[in-house]
């Protein structure tokens, strides 16, 4: 079913458990984000980057998105992932997106805050959910997001709470030491700055950079709020590595390549779906 996030999302912070927040850029990524939920019976976020806006339009991300979730036993939500870009983020909620992220993490505090309630205020008004940033996140290996520039700036949780009593936003992203990528080098990820955050908001907070972040951060980032966790490059340098391999040996037809190919997108978004319940 075609589900809105604030109603997954809630219901995953009340829990102590988080919904997986897996890009997807074609129609075998998204196939495989939507079965993997479904065949771990869980809700999902099928997250379309505005990156990837050149691999596929707006409209068609939702028709497609909203096709293959109706066919769907679990609830999956279209998700708008960092959009800088207020054109677009109106584009996405007249397509049926069901929330979209405002990332004016860049920014200077009162521009992003202006910026987020403006968005809100239009987003809310149609049914649809809001994540916005606060902090920045250091770029990691192989990052497709995050660029060379990026440093690590953790988020204030005295600002946080200004920020979300101040727009309104159903969802915070945090900068708490996860990396846009595959870490350089051993993780640090700082949950005494989560928990502060956590104490202060009180409302659905978000991990970008979930490649490779450890099983055991990511669960004590669970316990201390975080409802909504982000997956990208893992997917892509699994998928790429099984792809690589079978063509040292094989020719396949590019219609049984591609069915290969969303079974392993399959492999890694179960894999974080059983560890995001946490159980
Ligand atoms: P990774 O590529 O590190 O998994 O991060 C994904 C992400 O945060 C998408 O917004």
């Amino acid at each position: 079913m075609y589900t809105n996030f604030n109603d997954i999302l809630n219901e995953a912070y009340k829990k102590h458990q988080a919904i997986g927040s897996f890009n997807w850029y074609h129609f075998e990524t998204l196939k495989g984000v939507i079965e993997a939920g479904e065949e771990s019976g869980m809700p999902v976020i099928a997250s379309f980057g505005a990156k990837y806006l050149t691999n596929m339009d707006l409209d068609t991300a939702a028709v497609l998105t909203r096709n293959l979730a109706e066919k769907s036993s679990q609830p999956v939500c279209l998700h708008l992932d960092h959009s800088s870009s207020l054109d677009t983020i109106i584009k996405a909620i007249r397509a049926g997106f069901g929330s979209v992220m405002y990332d004016g993490s860049a920014l200077p505090f009162e521009e992003n805050l202006a910026n987020t309630k403006y968005v809100c205020g239009i987003a809310h008004a149609c049914g649809v959910s809001v994540e916005a940033e606060l902090g920045t996140l250091a770029a990691g290996a192989k990052s497709h997001e995050g660029t060379a520039e990026d440093r690590q700036a953790y988020t204030d949780p005295a600002k946080a709470a200004e920020f979300v009593e101040k727009t309104g936003v159903d969802a915070l992203a945090v900068s708490i030491g996860t990396v846009h990528g595959m870490y350089k080098g051993t993780p640090n990820i700082r949950v005494d700055i989560l928990k502060d955050i956590n104490a202060a908001v009180g409302i659905p907070l978000v991990l970008h950079g979930g490649s490779g972040t450890p099983e055991d951060r990511i669960l004590a980032c669970i316990d201390n709020g975080i409802s909504k966790i982000n997956v990208n490059t893992e997917i892509s340098e699994y998928v790429m590595s099984h792809t690589a391999e079978l063509l040292k040996t094989e020719s396949p037809h590019l219609s049984v390549l591609a069915l290969k190919q969303k079974g392993w997108v399959k492999d890694v978004v179960s894999k974080y779906i059983r560890l995001f319940q946490n159980l």
